[in-house]
């Protein structure tokens, strides 16, 4: 018998399986924690704030890979899927996740090209990944950061609604919606 099956019905799950909740919550971490990098390293000298900046685009290349695993994971056929309704409220969650989805992986390529723009290679852990493209302009090298920035903080005040929605499933609905999502709880 399937293991996450629900003690009542053998045909429908109760949580997430292990990798997906793995890589959901070693994404949130990863998000936050590039958030707080780009935002608190214009408060640190040299060479804390060069230190902070290569630790952004390492951590940036470990999130890519990430990424990569959560989206084939996803697509893989057969993957676990709530029946959730076709109510406005889990449409809105669902065009919500998918919103994250996108994103996510449009803040990653801006990622790359925010360093590339700049006509300087990407640092992952001290080696040097250069551009495959020829060299931008000052103003390209701009443009692409505030991108950057700009997608960042769309990203974080739509991951806080998401997670407000969740703790309002657990708190206030009281359903299973973000047990779901939790480790070994049943
Ligand atoms: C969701 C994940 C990410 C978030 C929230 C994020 C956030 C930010 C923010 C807020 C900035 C500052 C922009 C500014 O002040 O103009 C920044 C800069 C930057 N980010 Fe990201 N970023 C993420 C992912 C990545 C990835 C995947 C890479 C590359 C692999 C990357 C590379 C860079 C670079 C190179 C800079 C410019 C650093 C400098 O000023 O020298 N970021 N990021
Ligand atoms: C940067 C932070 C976060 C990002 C980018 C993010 C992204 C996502 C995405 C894309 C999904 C859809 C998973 C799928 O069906 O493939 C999801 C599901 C979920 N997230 Fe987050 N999340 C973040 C933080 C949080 C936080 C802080 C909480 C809780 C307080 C949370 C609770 C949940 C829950 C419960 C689900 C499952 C919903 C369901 O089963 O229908 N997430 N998240």
């Amino acid at each position: 018998m399937d293991p996450q099956a629900s003690p009542r019905s053998s045909a429908l799950p109760t949580h997430h399986d292990r990798l997906t909740i793995a890589l959901h919550w070693l994404t949130a971490l990863l998000v936050a924690v590039q958030f707080l990098l780009a935002e608190l390293w214009g408060f640190f000298p040299r060479p804390t704030h060069h230190l902070m900046v290569s630790a952004h685009m390492s951590f940036g290349l470990l999130l890519t890979a990430l990424f990569a695993l959560r989206l084939a994971w996803r697509l893989r056929p057969g993957h676990t899927s709530f029946d959730d309704g076709a109510g406005l409220f889990a449409r809105a969650a669902r065009g919500m996740h998918h919103l994250l989805y996108l994103l996510l992986g449009a803040e990653i390529v801006l990622g790359f090209l925010t360093r590339w723009t700049d006509n300087h290679p990407l640092v992952f852990f001290g080696l040097l990944i250069p551009s495959p493209f020829g060299t931008f302009s000052k103003t390209a090298g701009y443009v692409t950061d505030q991108i950057h920035d700009i997608a960042a903080w769309t990203i974080i005040v739509l991951a806080g609604a998401h997670a407000a929605a969740a703790l309002l499933h657990h708190y206030i609905l009281k359903d299973g919606v973000l047990r779901r999502m939790l480790p070994g709880r049943s």
